[in-house]
């Protein structure tokens, strides 16, 4: 089975043809990175227009490079949610026309249910197949618009359950604003993960709180650590040179701490030996570096996919899509986008104890 997807939910135009297997035939992706830098942050109807502008050269440029038509394809995948409205808008209709003019099968895929499946992708230099993990699998996703940690028993959104998220912030999220903050741009995460590489997170521990105090607890909470770091550029300057590097090595260790130990309580809670990182933070060095030192220690078995399946892509919706199809399951032309996840969600936003 071949299957073509497409993705549009933020700020990344991409469009990928996948195997039933997970074999990766072609990934395009366009990124509105530049596009956004000059805001700070992703502009909504700016990525909308520019998804516009790039869906069709992408969508081409994937067939292409896969060597297929659209006759040769076993259906078409596309984003329904969750993200910004009138960018999957235009991932949704492109599908949909595609799809409607080959007579190829349509199926909506939820872009988180992507990044958890994003594992099994194989790319050129595939890994074997006993790198890949069985189920159940315990995984934590972090990019800039999720933090969650879920239990996966199967590729059916029925089969995963969330087990706690991040009350207000996502982690990319902190990592974004923080790095403005700092005056570092944006996106703010491979810039702070390099500058911490030679940072000493001691130094600067006193500018940075520990992230989310009770411990027992499965859910984040990032929005106090970004506000520590407001306070201390208020009070004293932007940090230079070594106190930068420094600011930015406690910054994410504090973030790092909280993932690394709330994925590794997670899996000891539900009895699952194997653990799974998704998401563009998954690109974190620290991050990797402390995940694999924490399960190594525990005997968990880590998994963590190539930076290309970790950020935004086509090919893990061609990938979650496939699996649908392969199970029968079909979408009418009257799908529609939605900007919330179709997982269930146990963590409430705000604050208070819980
Ligand atoms: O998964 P992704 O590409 O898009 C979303 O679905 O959000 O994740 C993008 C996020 C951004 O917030 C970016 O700053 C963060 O991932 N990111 C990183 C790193 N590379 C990307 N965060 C920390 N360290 C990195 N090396
Ligand atoms: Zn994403």
């Amino acid at each position: 089975m071949r299957v073509l997807g497409i993705e549009t939910s933020c700020d990344e135009t991409a469009a990928a043809v996948v195997t039933e297997g997970g074999d990766v035939l072609s990934d395009v992706v366009r990124s509105q990175v530049a596009l956004h830098a000059p805001y700070g942050g992703v502009v909504p109807e700016v990525a909308a227009r520019d998804h516009a502008r790039a869906v069709v050269p992408v969508v081409r440029e994937a067939l292409a490079r896969a060597g297929v038509t659209a006759a040769d394809l076993d259906g078409v995948a596309v984003t329904s949610r969750p993200g910004l409205a009138g960018a999957l808008l235009v991932g949704l209709q492109t599908a949909k026309g595609l799809a409607w003019a080959a007579g190829k099968p349509l199926v909506g895929v939820d872009h988180l249910v992507g990044h958890l499946l994003a594992v099994f992708l194989r790319r050129d230099g595939a890994p074997a197949s006993d790198e890949r993990p069985a189920f159940p699998y315990v995984a934590l996703l972090a990019s800039g618009g999720h933090t969650a940690i879920y239990r996966v028993d199967g590729p059916a959104l029925g089969a995963i359950r969330e087990l706690g998220a991040t009350r207000d912030d996502a982690a990319g999220e902190a990592f974004d604003k923080v790095a403005k903050l700092l005056g570092l741009g944006y996106p703010g995460g491979p810039v702070v993960d390099r500058l911490a590489a030679t940072g000493d997170a001691a130094a600067a521990a006193e500018a940075v709180p520990a992230v989310m105090a009770r411990k027992e607890s499965l859910e984040f909470s990032f929005s106090g650590i970004k506000s520590a770091v407001a306070r201390h550029v208020a009070k004293r300057g932007r940090p230079e040179g070594q106190a930068l590097n420094d600011l930015c090595a406690a910054f994410q260790g504090a973030v790092v701490d909280a993932l690394v130990q709330k994925t590794v309580r997670a899996a000891r809670a539900e009895g699952i030996e194997r653990v799974v990182l998704a998401g563009g933070v998954a690109a974190n060095r620290g991050l990797r570096a402390k995940m694999a030192a924490a399960c190594a220690k525990r005997g968990l078995g880590l998994f963590v996919p190539p930076f290309a399946s970790c950020t935004d892509n086509g090919a893990m919706i061609a990938y979650a899509g496939a699996l649908r199809l392969a199970a029968g399951e079909r979408d009418t032309l009257d799908l529609a986008p939605e900007t919330r996840t179709a997982l269930p969600r146990v963590t409430r936003k705000g604050g208070g104890v819980r």
